[in-house]
């Protein structure tokens, strides 16, 4: 397998997630909360911030996907894609979420479109209270306002991988975040 530049490490990925994950304890304590982590980029972190997390709560997972053309692998490297800003939902959660703590879980928030979809998705099914936690932010890349309440790491626009994160499905099992080369 090819290497690919580490951009960041597994031990500053355990600390920060750490950081956020006492952070939620701390804002939730005494209550209980659903995680609701996005298919498919957000299982490694949802279930490392989870294990973390010292209060009562329950998994849950949204799929979506988005439209418009998404093009080849490669051109996706080099210039990223855009879809049509239309998200469709392809796994509803199996839970309630009404009068419930939700914290939705995000590998990475890049132009906002599919967070800003779930948010209204999810906030029309009144949950007590609603927060986003992303491993990653791209604020460079953002087409709709939306930020995360718990952000990992704020990245520059490069294309990322690992952790998750994938290049044509590829990479998800990286231990870091690496960078995968546009040349
Ligand atoms: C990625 C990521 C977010 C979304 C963020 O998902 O996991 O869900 O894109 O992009 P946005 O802010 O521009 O909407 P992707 O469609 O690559 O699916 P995956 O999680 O299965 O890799």
């Amino acid at each position: 397998m090819t290497e690919l530049k580490i951009l960041i490490s597994r031990e500053q990925i355990a600390t920060r997630v750490t950081a956020m994950a006492a952070d939620i304890t701390r804002d939730f304590a005494g209550e209980q909360v659903i995680f609701v982590g996005v298919l498919k980029g957000a299982a490694i972190f949802l279930s490392d911030l989870a294990r973390q997390v010292k209060l009562e709560a329950t998994f849950d997972f949204i799929g979506v996907s988005s439209y418009g053309n998404r093009p080849s692998p490669a051109q996706e490297l080099k210039s990223g894609w855009d879809s049509t800003g239309e998200v469709r939902l392809t796994k509803d959660a199996d839970q309630s979420m009404q009068g419930k703590n939700v914290i939705l879980v995000e590998d990475i928030l890049d132009t906002g479109l599919t967070l800003t979809y779930l948010k209204k998705l999810i906030l029309a099914r009144q949950p007590k209270t609603f927060r986003i936690a992303a491993l990653l932010d791209k604020p460079s890349r953002r087409k709709q306002p939306i930020q995360a309440d718990y952000v990992g790491f704020s990245i520059p626009d490069e294309f990322v991988v690992g952790y998750g994160l994938d290049y044509a499905e590829r990479y998800r099992n990286l231990p870091d975040i690496c960078v995968v080369p546009r040349e």
